[in-house]
């Protein structure tokens, strides 16, 4: 059982902000000590560039991002180690498999993705078809979840790609990759299937064999780990016709002078030009072991615990004030709007008077008002270093709200 005190002791963060009640974690978790640390170590004691395995240090280097590279393959549960693509992060690998697969659409072929998806799962796939005369076609939901029956009339001969969140950013509502995808091959088995799990990567297991998913995209930073560093996850064939979206050294094995020719390594080198993010890369690993310390399960217990109790406190005490979007959700964010309040003006009150950190706007789900009644909304999220004490004083400063919009001017 999480013992949510001592897991807060290990995030520095909250030794120097000790005031702070973090509720943005589906915009960016906290990183915890070990991961800083790995980070630290790989300067202090590497600073080897991993091209070069000549040295002692770079040797070792490699040997470290090796494993950081296996402890993601076994955390997915994919086949093939070098199915692992490090990237910049999930935005990356999503416009990565976008342009990869560009010679596989032509004129009229479909796309489908679902209006919930963030702007990262919605503009490679808009660029795609606008070059190449594709369709891009919204997948009907029912209850926020892509509704299967329908996901079945929609399949066809036509249909190329289909591109959606196991856990979208916003309202959090469960798309269960494997009966999606075992409905998708059912009429179409040449059909990709790409999954968005920048989300969903804390909040379910992800077992790429079993959902039988094409490619995959997340980013370390939403779980624990650091900034600007994820992984494109692909299946070994699709991986190896990907055309690379980035081109440079690390990723070739020769280059002609003349007839502009050269040759492309396997994988994952041929989609990983240029010098890795080796310090982030050790710090990536040590986000792993944290999460399997801890343990997946219980951190998807925890935050499914304190959303329901969020939803609790705001029924008994903003009934009258707060519309929650997504009162039956999972997946540990709130979503609401408190009546005749702007959600940044409730953001702001939250964060500049009280320190209680929230997201709020449209969450880069640009499409997300054509979903629920109102596109600008406050988000809540939770990690495995909040309270119910933290969601109490969430809901009194709501509760409390005199000189709510006096405040802020
Ligand atoms: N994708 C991030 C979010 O949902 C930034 O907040």
């Amino acid at each position: 059982m999480i013992d949510y005190k001592e897991i807060k002791r290990k995030f520095p963060f909250f030794k120097n902000n000790a005031e702070q009640i973090y509720l943005d974690s589906a915009a960016t978790s906290l990183k915890p000590q070990v991961v800083i640390d790995a980070i630290g170590e790989y300067y202090t004691n590497y600073g080897t560039n991993p091209h070069n395995i000549d040295s002692i240090l770079g040797y070792k280097t490699n040997v470290k991002y090796d494993i950081v590279r296996k402890k993601i393959q076994q955390f997915i549960n994919a086949k093939k180690v070098t199915e692992v693509i490090f990237t910049p992060g999930a935005t990356y690998g999503l416009n990565q498999i976008a342009y990869g697969l560009s010679s596989k659409i032509m004129n009229g072929d479909e796309i489908l993705i679902t209006k919930q998806e963030h702007g990262a799962n919605i503009l490679p796939w808009y660029r795609l078809a606008q070059e190449k005369k594709a369709v891009v076609k919204f997948l009907p939901e029912t209850n926020f979840r892509i509704n299967l029956e329908q996901l079945a009339k929609m399949i066809s001969a036509k249909t190329k790609i289909v591109a959606f969140a196991n856990v979208p950013n916003i309202l959090g509502y469960e798309n269960d990759p494997t009966s999606i995808i075992a409905m998708i091959r059912k009429i179409n088995s040449a059909v990709i299937v790409v999954i968005d799990c920048a989300q969903g990567v804390i909040h379910m297991p992800t077992d790429v064999q079993k959902w039988d998913v094409d490619f995959i995209t997340f980013s370390a930073h939403k779980i624990f780990g650091p900034m600007g560093i994820g992984i494109l996850w692909g299946k070994e064939k699709l991986l190896l016709e990907l055309k690379p979206l980035i081109v440079g050294g690390g990723m070739n094995v020769w280059i002609d002078s003349d007839g502009l020719n050269y040759s492309v390594k396997k994988i994952p080198e041929r989609l990983e030009a240029g010098t890795a993010n080796i310090a982030d890369i050790f710090g990536f690993g040590a986000a792993i072991d944290f999460i399997n310390a801890v343990t997946l399960q219980e951190i998807i217990t925890y935050t499914h615990q304190l959303k329901r109790y969020a939803i609790k406190q705001f029924n008994e005490k903003l009934k009258d004030k707060a519309i929650i979007y997504n009162v039956d959700s999972k997946a540990a964010t709130l979503v609401f709007n408190i009546q005749n309040v702007f959600c940044q003006d409730v953001a702001m009150h939250l964060g500049s008077r009280n320190n209680i950190t929230v997201r709020s706007g449209d969450h880069c789900a640009r499409l997300i008002g054509e979903v629920i009644p109102e596109k600008n909304t406050v988000r809540v999220s939770f990690s495995i270093y909040n309270s119910y004490k933290d969601i109490d004083l969430l809901v009194s400063a709501l509760v409390d709200e005199q000189d709510f919009l006096g405040g802020l001017v």
